[in-house]
Parts: structure tokens; C-alpha cells; sequence
């Protein structure tokens, strides 16, 4: 059991960091995700877990915290009517930049930087093109820039792409994929947190905001969308997850679809 004091505590830390805060119901689904961690840390208690976290010695375990308390679902052309629009789209209007940048702005295990990077390539392979993933998930960083991902995601991946792009593994890799050479290496990852981001220093073509507003409150909705608006370019493109859809008309940005917008001023 956690007590209402020990959630409080271990609530604010987790704000602190990311900018969620989990409603009070929610107090047993934050105790069982933390579970396993008190067993390998030999916490006796939620709130000699929170004493840990917060020690310097705790700097590892807080990542393993964030990493627990968020949600890391994605995989490969999740939502593929979206990935069908931007490839009709970039055909018939491609980016004039050069390299053509994308973001995948809270990219999780990097499926969703991957696909993007396959459109590109298939588009684009005459020309410079570069994805940016971030997430603030230590752990589900490092698994995208190891790109090795489970055999059983590839069935989402489309034939074409499938056979171009994704290479089964033998041996100790035997039941997994990796992704050719050509889409690894257009891909880069870093940790960010999109309330305050320190990594991300040129602007984009393409953002991939989705399946992550929903966490968040209005305010920091608003302070997310603002950072990440700001790092569009003029009539680049921004993509948001299908529950996600603005509830208001912004200046800067012009609907093209549901949860699809174009960058319309500065
Ligand atoms: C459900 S996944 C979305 C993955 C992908 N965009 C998709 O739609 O399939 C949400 C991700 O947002 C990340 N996240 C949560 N808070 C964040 C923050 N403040 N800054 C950056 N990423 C954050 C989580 O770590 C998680 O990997």
C-alpha cells in the first residue's frame, strides 16, 4: 500500500521532472508500477524509495522512475493514415530545405522516428534528409538508437518498406530486426523533456507530436505546443495524435486534416 503522503511525495518529483501529475485515483497504478523497482532497490517503503531517488546516489534510479511512471506504448506507422498523407503530401510538395528535417517529439522506442525515416528515404534518397527523436525516457532512448527491435512489430511495417528496410536477425539476434543502414544512420536520439528543451537547435520540416498531450494539463499542453510550434518551419508540417486534435483555431498553424497542420505564420 502507498499512502497518501508517499504518492504526494513521489507526484511532485514526478512533475517536477516530466510535467505530469497524476490525478489522486490513480495512487494504486503508481504503486504497482514502482513495485518491482522498491524489490531491486531494497526499498522497504514508497517513502524510502522517494528518499533514494532523491539522494545523489539515486541520479539512475530516477531515470528507472520516469521511465516507469510514463507510457512508452508506439510502433512502427502507428495511425497510418497519417504516414499516407505525408507521403502524398511530400510527393506533391516537397520541402524546399535541404536536409528535409523531421521530429519525432516524444518518440518513445523510436518506431515512430523509423517509419518517418522510411518515407523519407523512399521519397528522398537523392536528396540529405535527417530525423530527430526525443523522449524524456532514458531507457526508451537507448533502445531507439539500438534499433533492434522484436520480429512480431514488423508486421505493421508496409511490404515495400519491410523488404527495403528491415533486416531480420541470425544468431543472438534470431527474433528480432534491425533497420538498414541508410535509415539508422539518418535517425538521431537524445533525452529531452519538450517543457524545456535543451537539445533541439535548428527547426523542421516535418513534427510528429503525438500520443503525449494527453498527459499533460491544459497549461502545459499550451507551453508544449508553443515550444514545439515555434521549432516549425514555414509550411512545415505538424502531426498530432488522433484524441489530440486542437479544441481552438490557432494563427500559426492551418488545419489540413483532423489532428494535421500546416505551419501558416511565423
Ligand atoms: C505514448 S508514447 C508516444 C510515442 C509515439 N509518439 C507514438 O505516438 O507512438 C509517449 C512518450 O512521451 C514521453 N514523455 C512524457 N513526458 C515527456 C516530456 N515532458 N518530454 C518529452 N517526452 C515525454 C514518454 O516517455 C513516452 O515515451
Amino acid at each position: 500500500m502507498i499512502s497518501e503522503q508517499e504518492f504526494n511525495q513521489l507526484n511532485r518529483i514526478l512533475e517536477q521532472q516530466t510535467g505530469i501529475r497524476l490525478a489522486r485515483h490513480k495512487c494504486d497504478i503508481m504503486a504497482s508500477r514502482l513495485a518491482n523497482r522498491l524489490r531491486v532497490t531494497g526499498s522497504e517503503s514508497y517513502a524510502q524509495y522517494y528518499r533514494l531517488i532523491l539522494s545523489e546516489q539515486g541520479t539512475a534510479e530516477l531515470n528507472k522512475f520516469i521511465d516507469k511512471m510514463t507510457t512508452h506504448e508506439t510502433y512502427f506507422f502507428r495511425e497510418m493514415s497519417q504516414f499516407e498523407f505525408l507521403c502524398t503530401y511530400l510527393k506533391d510538395k516537397p520541402p524546399t530545405r535541404s536536409p528535409v528535417r523531421a521530429w519525432s517529439a516524444a518518440a518513445s522506442t523510436g518506431e515512430e522516428a523509423y517509419s518517418i525515416a522510411m518515407i523519407l528515404e523512399d521519397l528522398f534518397y537523392n536528396r540529405s534528409w535527417h530525423v530527430y527523436g526525443t523522449d524524456i525516457s532514458q531507457t526508451a532512448i537507448s533502445m531507439a538508437q539500438e534499433a533492434c527491435f522484436a520480429m512480431s512489430t514488423v508486421s505493421k511495417v508496409p511490404t515495400k518498406f519491410k523488404k527495403a528496410y528491415c533486416l531480420k536477425g541470425f544468431g543472438i539476434h534470431e527474433g528480432s530486426f534491425s533497420v538498414a543502414k541508410q535509415i539508422k544512420e539518418g535517425c538521431t536520439f537524445n533525452v529531452d523533456n519538450l517543457l524545456a528543451l535543451k537539445t533541439v537547435d535548428y527547426s523542421f520540416d516535418i513534427i510528429f507530436l503525438r500520443n503525449i498531450l494527453i498527459y499533460f494539463d491544459e497549461a502545459k499542453q499550451l507551453e508544449i505546443l508553443n515550444n514545439v510550434v515555434k521549432r516549425l518551419n514555414h509550411a512545415g508540417l505538424l502531426f498530432l495524435g488522433h484524441s489530440e486534435a486542437l479544441r481552438y483555431k490557432r494563427d500559426d498553424l492551418e488545419m489540413l486534416k483532423p489532428c494535421i497542420y500546416k505551419k501558416i505564420a511565423p
